[in-house]
């Protein structure tokens, strides 16, 4: 008797993020990130715990959401993005609001010299992008970039903890904005791998596709990267940044010393 094939869909390129932050895609992080990113900023500027005027790299911006906000409360922002646009947008949003914050577009994977700062941020789920190796050279990057005794704000929503406790839904659907987000997700267990196929779609019945990968590691895992890196003086914390990590958290924010 014959059965169906299913065939597996294509593998998902190490560097799907290249290009992938753009067009809808852009616009549904933006709107999506905006619901959130008061509380975020917030928790972000309490666990920086630097005075006005400290410098702050902010990796990866996209449109800046976090780094306007910590120029706004006084602190010298540097953000850095792949996407071109995005860097455009937090520019011109920056200009707008008549905030003093630069915008770089750079890469995790190879960050570009800026300087040492008092403090780093990646926040926004973006742990995880990268193939493992090219995570090892991005915390080395962000390391090299703190001034000694620097400090690191690091959130992830991926760490198996988080992730792999609830259920990872094959298919699912959000809106923001006005643009729809359709998810196919599958889980790649001999990669320790999430694998995504997305559509987004809009009232204007303009149709985008376009894939992710998320590596995910466990909270020791992390720890062990970061301090691999150089970092010291880890603290794991949860949701809300002030409560330590537990199984089942939303996600893990991680604070270190460079
Ligand atoms: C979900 S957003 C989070 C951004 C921001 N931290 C926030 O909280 O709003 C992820 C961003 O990471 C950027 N990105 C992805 N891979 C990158 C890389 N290798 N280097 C720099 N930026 C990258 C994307 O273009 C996108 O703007």
């Amino acid at each position: 008797m014959e059965t169906a094939q299913h065939p597996e869909p294509p593998r998902v390129p190490d560097d799907w993020f290249v290009g992938f932050h753009t067009g809808l895609v852009a616009r549904f992080w933006r709107a999506a990130g905006a619901t959130m990113a008061d509380r975020d900023a917030a928790i972000v500027a309490s666990l920086l715990d630097l005075p006005a005027g400290a410098s702050v790299i902010d990796v990866p911006c996209a449109d800046g959401r976090i780094a306007l906000r910590l120029a706004a409360a006084g602190f010298a922002v540097t953000g850095i993005e792949i996407a071109a646009e995005e860097v455009e947008h937090a520019r011109a949003l920056a200009a707008t609001a008549g905030l003093d914050a630069t915008f770089l577009t750079g890469d995790l994977r190879d960050l570009p010299d800026t300087g040492a700062v008092d403090a780093l941020v990646c926040w926004g789920n973006s742990f995880g992008y990268l193939p493992h190796a090219d995570t090892v050279r991005s915390l080395a990057g962000m390391h090299r970039q703190l001034r000694p005794g620097g400090r690191l704000v690091l959130e992830s929503m991926t760490v198996a903890e988080s992730m792999l406790t609830g259920t990872i839904a094959p298919h699912s659907q959000i809106e923001f904005g006005g643009i729809v987000m359709r998810r196919t997700n599958r889980y790649n267990a001999a990669e320790s791998r999430l694998e995504t196929e997305y559509v987004f779609s809009d009232e204007s019945g303009a149709v985008e596709r376009s894939h992710a990968a998320h590596h995910v590691y466990t909270a020791a895992e992390v720890a062990r990267l970061l301090t691999h890196a150089g970092f010291t003086e880890l603290r794991l914390l949860g949701e809300d940044g002030v409560e330590p990590y537990a199984l089942g958290a939303s996600r893990l924010i991680v604070v270190a010393t460079a």
